[in-house]
């Protein structure tokens, strides 16, 4: 049996279609089944749906063989013995800075808030910039309007997020996909499943980029 992790949403919705080129279709909608494991037209596989941010977690633990994951989740995430053979080229973004476009006088130290605190640290430490990163779990455009932050680290795609809150994108940090992430000890125990099945999906996302 190989189990599959993934988030609802988003990254669902993206990598279904590429999935369905390894004939791996959900046998149920998790949107509408509140189950948590949903199996798929193949007897070998199924899916687990779990929050993006707990994917490399259950990977690592060899709780699920793989999953799907964006970059900024990666850089983000303590599991550092995961494979990641294949850009998925889905979920597409930026990870950016961004600040207020009507300036707010700073006093002291730089605050900027994120939900990306390990990789805000390595950004500003890079930079030399003393920066207090505050911790939140979402919604961080709201806190430079409210005094809470100078500035956020957050994820960029259209920007309209942004410019409905009087921010601007300022600096990028990284480009950011999806990719799919393998267990190490299943990548040597399940090796030609696991690899029959990147080379289909593979195929498929190579198809969907051209
Ligand atoms: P959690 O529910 O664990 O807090 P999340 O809300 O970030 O996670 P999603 O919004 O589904 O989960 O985002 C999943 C991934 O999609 C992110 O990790 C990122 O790689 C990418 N992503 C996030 N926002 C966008 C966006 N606006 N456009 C394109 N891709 C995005
Ligand atoms: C993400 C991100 C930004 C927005 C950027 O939020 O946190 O707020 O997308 O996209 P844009 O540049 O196209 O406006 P999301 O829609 O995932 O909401 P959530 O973080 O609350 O889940």
């Amino acid at each position: 049996m190989l189990t599959i992790a993934v988030s609802k949403g988003r990254i669902y919705k993206d990598s279904m279609p590429l999935l369905a080129a390894a004939g791996i279709e959900p046998l149920e909608d998790p949107d509408v089944s509140r189950k948590l494991i949903i199996p798929t037209s193949r007897d070998d596989v199924r899916l687990v749906i779990i929050r993006a941010t707990d994917v490399p977690t259950y990977v690592e633990h060899g709780a699920a063989d793989l999953g799907i994951a964006g970059k900024d989740v990666l850089m983000e995430s303590d599991a550092d013995s995961l494979y990641e053979p294949l850009d998925l080229n889905i979920a597409c973004c930026r990870l950016m800075t961004a600040l207020p476009v009507e300036p707010v006088e700073r006093h002291g130290r730089l605050r900027v808030a994120t939900k990306y605190l390990k990789t805000a640290r390595k950004f500003y430490a890079k930079k030399g910039i003393q920066a207090e990163i505050i911790k939140l779990y979402g919604s961080m455009e709201l806190a430079p309007l409210v005094g809470l932050a100078d500035c956020i680290v957050d994820v960029v795609d259209t920007g309209n997020t942004l410019k409905a809150n009087g921010l601007y994108a300022d600096e990028l940090i990284a480009q950011i996909s999806s990719r799919m992430v393998v267990n190490q000890a299943s990548m040597k125990l399940k090796y030609s499943a696991i690899n029959e099945l990147l080379d289909k999906v593979a195929g498929a996302c190579q198809q969907s980029v051209a």
